[in-house]
C-alpha cells in the first residue's frame, strides 16, 4: 500500500496522457505555450503507460484516470485505453481497475465503443459555459455545440456524467444557477471547481468565487440539499430536491479536501507528482527506460508529499498572483 508520513493511502493515479490540446482555454493553457512543449521522444509511449501503470497497480493503485491536455488528441489514445482496459477486466484480475478518463468532450463521438469495451462508466466534460459565443471566448474555439451534443450522447449511453466548470469571477459565476438548472431533467453531476493559480494562468485572487459564494448564490434561487459524500470525495455534493441530477463544488482554494487526498499523478513526460501542487516531480520514465527499479522512486517521492497544498500556500494566505507558486501549467501537470 502506498502510504505518506500523514498516514494517507494512495490508490488513485491520475496519468496525463498528453500536454497538446484542441483548445486554448487561458486559464490552463498559457497563451505562449509551444504546441508541443517537449519532444515525442520525451512522452511516455502506450507501451511504457501501461508498464508504469501495472507497477502503481501493485503497489495498490485501484483507481487510474486518464487526463491531459487533452487525452483523446492523442494518436494512439484508443490503443492506450485498450491496453489499459486490461488492468478493469473481472475475469482477468481478482481486484480490477476502475478507468476513467476526464476530457473536453469534442472526440467523445468517435471513441464512445471504446469507453465502453474498457469498462470506462465514468466520464468527465470540461466545459465553462451555457453560451456559446463565452464559449469562444474563453477555448478560442468554435466547438459548444459538439460538447453539448457529446455529453447528451453519453448520458444516452448511460455513462456516470461530470461536468466540469470553472468558476472565475467576472466570467462565469453568472451562470451557476443556469448549470443547476441543466440538472433538473437529466442525470448529470455538474462540478463547479474554484479557480486556482498555476504557470502563466492570469490567476488572481480576485477572481476566485468561493465556495460560500457559489452556495450563496445557488441558494438563493433553489431549495438545496447536501448528499453525503463519500470517502476521498474532493467536492462537497449537493442537490435541488426533486432534480434528476446532483451539483458539487470542488473548493481548491477556500476549502482544501488535502487531509483525505488519495491522489498521485503521472505526468505525459512520465514525472511523478504527488500533489498537483507540489514543485518537486519524480523522473520515472527515465529510469524505467533504463530498467533500473522504480517502485522505490515512487515510494520516495510519496514520502516527500506536504500535509496540504504542496506546501506552497493556504486558504488563509493566498498569494495575490499566481507566481510565486512554483509549478507547471495545468495543461502540462494533467488535471
Ligand atoms: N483552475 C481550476 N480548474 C482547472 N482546470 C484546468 N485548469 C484549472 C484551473 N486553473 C480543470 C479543467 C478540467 C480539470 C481537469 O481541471 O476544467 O476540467
Ligand atoms: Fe484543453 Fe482542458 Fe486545458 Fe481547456 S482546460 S485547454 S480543454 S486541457
Amino acid at each position: 500500500m502506498l502510504t505518506d508520513r500523514f498516514s494517507r493511502i494512495h490508490d488513485y493515479l491520475r496519468i496525463s496522457l498528453t500536454e497538446t490540446c484542441n483548445l486554448r482555454c487561458s486559464y490552463c493553457m498559457p497563451e505562449e505555450f509551444p504546441q508541443t512543449s517537449f519532444h515525442q521522444s520525451k512522452r511516455m509511449t502506450a507501451d511504457e503507460i501501461k508498464q508504469l501503470a501495472e507497477i502503481f497497480i501493485e503497489l495498490g493503485v485501484k483507481k487510474i484516470r486518464l487526463t491531459g491536455g487533452e487525452p483523446l488528441v492523442r494518436k494512439d489514445a484508443r490503443q492506450i485505453i485498450q491496453q489499459l482496459s486490461g488492468f478493469t477486466d473481472y475475469e482477468k484480475n481478482h481486484d480490477p481497475v476502475r478507468l476513467a478518463i476526464t476530457t473536453n468532450g469534442i472526440f467523445v463521438h468517435d471513441f464512445i465503443d471504446d469507453f465502453k469495451k474498457a469498462n470506462i462508466r465514468s466520464v468527465n466534460v470540461s466545459l465553462d459555459t451555457l453560451i456559446p459565443e463565452r464559449f469562444e471566448k474563453i477555448t478560442k474555439r468554435d466547438y459548444f455545440h459538439r460538447v453539448v451534443s457529446n455529453i447528451h450522447l453519453l448520458l444516452q449511453n448511460h455513462f456516470h456524467v461530470k461536468v466540469n466548470v470553472v468558476v472565475m469571477n467576472g466570467v462565469n459565476d453568472d451562470e451557476l444557477v443556469d448549470f443547476v438548472q441543466m440538472t433538473r431533467d437529466f442525470p448529470l453531476h455538474i462540478r463547479f471547481i474554484e479557480f486556482m493559480p498555476f504557470d502563466g494562468n492570469q490567476w488572481k485572487k480576485e477572481k476566485v468565487f468561493s465556495y460560500r459564494e457559489m452556495l450563496e448564490r445557488i441558494g438563493s434561487f433553489y431549495e438545496v440539499v447536501p448528499i453525503e459524500n463519500e470517502k476521498h470525495d474532493t467536492a462537497k455534493k449537493f442537490k435541488v430536491l426533486g432534480f434528476e441530477g446532483t451539483f458539487a463544488v470542488i473548493s481548491t482554494m477556500s476549502a482544501p479536501f488535502c487531509s483525505d487526498c488519495n491522489r498521485l499523478r503521472l505526468t505525459a513526460d512520465g514525472k511523478m507528482k504527488n500533489c498537483l501542487f507540489s514543485k518537486e516531480e519524480t523522473d520515472l520514465l527515465s529510469p524505467l527506460r533504463r530498467g533500473e527499479d522504480v517502485k522505490q522512486l515512487i515510494i520516495g517521492c510519496l514520502q516527500r508529499k506536504h500535509a496540504s497544498l504542496g506546501g506552497q500556500f493556504s486558504p488563509t494566505d493566498l498569494p495575490s498572483e499566481s507566481h510565486p507558486v512554483e509549478n507547471r501549467s495545468m495543461i502540462a501537470i494533467g488535471g
